[in-house]
């Protein structure tokens, strides 16, 4: 083995990891801690970031960035000032969310809106910012973006807005990965499938969830730190010619 394949190239880079207070987002900012990062949790304005980024490990000036990605008017300076205090920036691991399972026929203007803007319009807020301040950096980089394996399925369970978000992620993610190649920054999209965690759970029934694990290979669902800890190797040096990829982390529910 190279002295290249031994470590993760963490120590002291500069995360940015959004959806930190919730399961994914927040096993993915402790993974990425642990790996020596230095670690900016963007979640709401609340306790729940409060107590996720104090609980960070590894070291003790990791930073909190409350911020509502639902306005997306207030990203790129929020973001342009986070690395600032953050320094080293090295990587967006983009994890917050919101899913709204309705019928469609229940959909309204509100619940399209707040689903489209925090999944989708977020996200190109975010790869956007992070890509301008990571080629100003000029020493490479990395963007983990997270779709969902309905971005192939098509929506499940009511899913149809939620869905359809996802799968301008996967299309967003390889023009990020495009435009950004020539600086040495990669642009990903991670694919959970089945993962226990709230927003799993919200709005659907313990029925529904069992069996869509019963059709799983593995027979179960996967956990938050089964994802993050593909996110750390998306971040991490060993992934360096991985781009444009979308890596399905379902277990085997989906193949390709
Ligand atoms: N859990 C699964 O089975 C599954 C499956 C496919 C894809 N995913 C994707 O994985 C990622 C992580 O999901 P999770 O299961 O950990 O969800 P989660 O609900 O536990 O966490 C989502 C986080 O996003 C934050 N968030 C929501 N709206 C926000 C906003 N307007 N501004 C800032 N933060 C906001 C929430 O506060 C929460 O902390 C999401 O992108 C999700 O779509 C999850």
């Amino acid at each position: 083995m190279t002295a290249a394949l031994l470590g993760a190239g963490l120590e002291g880079a500069g995360v940015i990891v959004s959806g930190a207070a919730g399961d994914i987002g927040g096993a993915t900012a402790r993974a990425l801690a642990e790996a020596g990062a230095r670690v900016c949790a963007l979640d709401l304005p609340g306790d729940a970031l409060d107590a996720a980024v104090a609980s960070l490990p590894g070291r003790d000036d990791h930073i909190a960035l409350p911020l509502d990605l639902g306005n997306t008017g207030t990203i790129d300076a929020a973001v342009r000032d986070a690395a600032d205090r953050l320094g080293t920036l090295w990587a967006l691991v983009h994890a917050a969310a919101f899913l709204r399972r309705q019928a469609p026929v229940d959909v309204t203007e509100e619940t399209w809106d707040a689903q489209l803007d925090v999944n989708l319009k977020a996200t190109f807020w975010l790869n956007r910012v992070v890509g301008e301040l990571l080629v100003a950096r000029g020493s490479g980089g990395r963007i983990i973006n997270f779709t969902s394996a309905a971005w192939m399925t098509g929506p499940m369970i009511d899913s149809d807005v939620y869905a359809a978000s996802k799968g301008g992620v996967v299309t967003m993610t390889k023009g990020f990965a495009r435009r950004l190649g020539p600086w040495g920054i990669t642009v990903n999209a991670i694919s959970p499938g089945q993962i226990e965690t709230a927003m799993q759970r919200k709005e659907n029934s313990a029925e529904a969830m069992a069996a869509v694990a019963a059709n799983c290979p593995l027979g179960r669902m996967g956990s938050a730190e089964e994802v993050a800890a593909v996110a750390v190797f998306l971040a991490s040096r060993h992934a360096s010619f991985v781009s444009g990829a979308t890596i399905n982390v379902s277990g085997g529910l989906l193949m390709y």
